[in-house]
């Protein structure tokens, strides 16, 4: 499998050609789901970090066959693009961008604001005004420069988390102690008004299953959109960061109940992040493979039947790329490498990937 792969990566994809793939035969000679997804009219991305682009020039021209847009995994970080408070580094971004441009891919901006990434140097920052000041600033130079160029921008991530105690569901973030709930709607018009065009997103994980802390999950972010409306926070679109369990049952009922309420409230919906952390599933990678498809398309079944997001991200590539490989909790215990992507650590389409080419076929 490594040589396999060395020899793609140097250009040698002929090496496969009498390969079997997962996903069967019919995966390998279906158009991309850059091509099915631009046919109906959800786009379909990929997340891969800025530093990729374009130094690894094979891996990324697959990539950029493959989807519609690119997501550079954490790169727009606040702590990323601003390192120091008169520094901003947009090297590797500006690196995808022509990359993006020059193969006609589309850029998602995830994320303005997240308890993660946060500047060390805010803490040095006096009071309310200086905070809102640094803030516009940011949003000023990142949304400004890439400004007619990106699908959507995640503005705020993972604002809920009930455990905190605080009203409303929310999440205990830096932002929210110095300024309140009210840096929401100061962070989305800061962003509407530097880019007028582009999607803004509120983005979320963790409500997609059968569990009641999922499931309170689900109550405060309906609150949090409800809010929204009520206060005229120009907010277009929930993105479901879809981050699914192969441990736990999607809440089938729930979760349409939801998306109908997201729908009926007038937001669009995006799938931002899918994959399936399959730790636990069965060691056999083809008994995996098919316990993984079978979670995304129950999953997929049951949000596109109440809405046509507007783009579909796997975060990540190949399966070998996952985010889970950084952390101990999503090992697995027999030590083998995980499988939670549409692609295999080969390049070949896997059951899911043709799972989610016939949701995007049938939407
Ligand atoms: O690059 C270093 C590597 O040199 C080192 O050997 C290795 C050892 O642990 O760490 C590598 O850095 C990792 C980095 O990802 C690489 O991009 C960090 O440990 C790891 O913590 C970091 O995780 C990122 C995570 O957010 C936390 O920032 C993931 O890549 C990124 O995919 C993930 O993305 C988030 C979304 O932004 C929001 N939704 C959830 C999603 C998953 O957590």
């Amino acid at each position: 499998m490594d040589q396999i792969r060395r020899d793609m990566l140097a250009g040698g994809g002929a090496a496969l050609a009498g390969l079997l793939l997962p996903g069967g035969a019919a995966a390998r000679e279906e158009p991309s789901l850059r091509e099915t997804g631009a046919s109906a009219g959800i786009l379909y991305g990929l997340c891969e970090p800025a530093t990729q682009f374009p130094g690894n020039r094979a891996y990324v021209e697959r990539l950029a066959a493959e989807c519609s847009l690119i997501v550079p995994s954490n790169n727009f970080m606040w702590r990323s693009v601003q390192p120091a408070r008169e520094s901003f580094d947009f090297t590797h971004l500006d690196l995808m961008a022509k990359f993006a441009a020059e193969r006609d891919l589309g850029i998602v901006g995830h994320t303005l604001f997240w308890y993660v990434g946060v500047p060390k140097w805010l803490g040095a920052l006096e009071g309310r005004r200086g905070l809102q000041e640094a803030m516009a600033r940011y949003v000023e130079k990142t949304v400004g420069r890439y400004k007619g160029r990106m699908v959507r921008w995640d503005v705020i991530n993972e604002q809920i988390n009930p455990k905190d105690g605080l009203d409303g569901g929310l999440r205990r973030t830096p932002y929210l102690e110095a300024l309140g709930p009210d840096y929401l709607k100061f962070a989305f018009a800061k962003a509407r008004e530097v880019d007028p065009d582009v999607v803004l997103c509120y983005n979320e994980y963790g409500f997609e299953h059968r569990k009641e802390e999922e499931r309170t999950k689900r109550d405060a972010l309906i609150a949090l959109l409800r809010k929204f409306r009520d206060d005229k926070v120009e907010v277009d679109c929930v993105g479901f960061q879809s981050h699914l369990s192969g441990d736990d049952e999607i809440d089938i009922e729930g979760l349409s109940a939801f998306t109908r309420e997201v729908v009926g409230l007038g937001y669009k919906i995006a799938i931002t992040e899918l994959d399936v952390r399959d730790t636990n599933l069965p060691a056999d990678p083809g008994l995996r493979d098919k316990r993984v498809a079978r979670k995304v398309k129950d999953y997929l079944g049951c949000v596109m039947a109440e809405a046509k997001p507007i783009t579909i991200t796997n975060w990540g590539y190949t399966d070998d790329r996952s985010w889970y490989q950084y952390y101990d909790w999503s090992r697995r215990s027999d030590g083998a490498p995980l499988r939670p992507l549409a692609f295999d650590a080969a390049f070949r389409r896997k059951e899911q990937w043709q799972v989610i080419a016939d949701a995007i076929r049938n939407a």
